[in-house]
């Protein structure tokens, strides 16, 4: 491969805004810790081309499981999600994960799709690189999965821009991490969608949100990458639920050349009780 420019970009994820509440036994302000990664993020030089922001944006459903919500009980979540967005220095890339909403997500974000139920998915270049997200977003389940139109849109994006270093992005994870009750819960067709990407060689890099943890998994040329929450982490060690209210993180990729680079930070959060 070889891009035409240095640049970096960000992958955070899973920032879980919930207007109103905070979440869990610590009262965790998930908008609190996304407000201390964004402070980090302006903060980098050289500064970041832009950020592709993992899914599970907004999550009120977590302040009441007893029933499903609305989209109109959504929308103060993505309205507040936006708001603390336009802080960041850089432009951003949504993806959908299991805790958001279709419905509010585009009326908020105000994103022109052809409907308020379609899947939210994009593809632009950038640096001689492409960059594509798909949505996996399966409305009232925790795994995930690709649709058959939306595989064949992949499908025809990637013929079209063949030869070009390609990222793909997703929330759900087509292979296991090694935390059993995380894999329960993945991409369900990740195996169909591993295969589009397997036709087209240009693309080596799958970046994946959902577990909230940094991971790398590879398989004959093709990475995937899991990238930690800006709020509240899952145990490594754990086979069954065990999360920790922090510290906030976030994914740094560093493109030059031929070569990809990639590194976890983590933000120092003070204050955070047991979880
Ligand atoms: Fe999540």
């Amino acid at each position: 491969m070889s891009t035409t420019a240095d640049f970096s970009f960000i992958h955070f994820t899973d920032t879980h805004i919930m207007a109103g509440g905070t979440y869990g036994s610590s009262h965790l302000d998930t908008a609190a810790t996304l407000r201390q990664v964004v402070g980090v993020l302006n903060a980098l030089e050289p500064r970041p081309a832009f950020a592709v922001v993992g899914g599970d944006l907004c999550s009120p459903d977590l302040l009441d499981r007893s029933r499903t919500l609305t989209a109109e009980e959504y929308e103060p979540s993505y309205r507040f999600l936006r708001e603390i967005l336009d802080e960041l220095a850089f432009p951003t890339h949504l993806l959908l994960g299991n805790h958001d909403h279709r419905v509010a997500f585009h009326r908020v974000m105000a994103t022109g799709g052809p409907s308020n139920d379609a899947p939210h998915r994009w593809s632009f270049a950038y640096g001689g690189c492409r960059f594509v997200g798909l949505d996996s977003h399966v409305p009232g389940q925790a795994w995930g999965e690709v649709g058959a139109d939306q595989l064949a849109w992949l499908r025809a994006e990637l013929a079209t821009y063949r030869g070009q270093p390609t990222f793909v992005f997703v929330h759900h994870h087509p292979w296991p991490v090694g935390v059993a009750w995380m894999d329960a819960m993945p991409l369900r067709n990740g195996d169909d969608v591993v295969a589009a990407l397997r036709d087209f060689p240009d693309v080596r890099w799958l970046v994946c949100g959902h577990v909230h943890l940094d991971g790398e998994v590879q398989r004959d040329g093709l990475t995937m990458w899991t990238s930690p929450s800006t709020c509240f982490q899952v145990s490594k060690l754990s086979q069954t639920r065990k999360i920790f209210p922090g510290p906030p993180g976030f994914r740094l990729f560093t493109v030059g050349g031929d070569t990809v680079r990639t590194r976890v930070l983590h933000v120092p959060a003070e204050g955070l009780a047991a979880m």
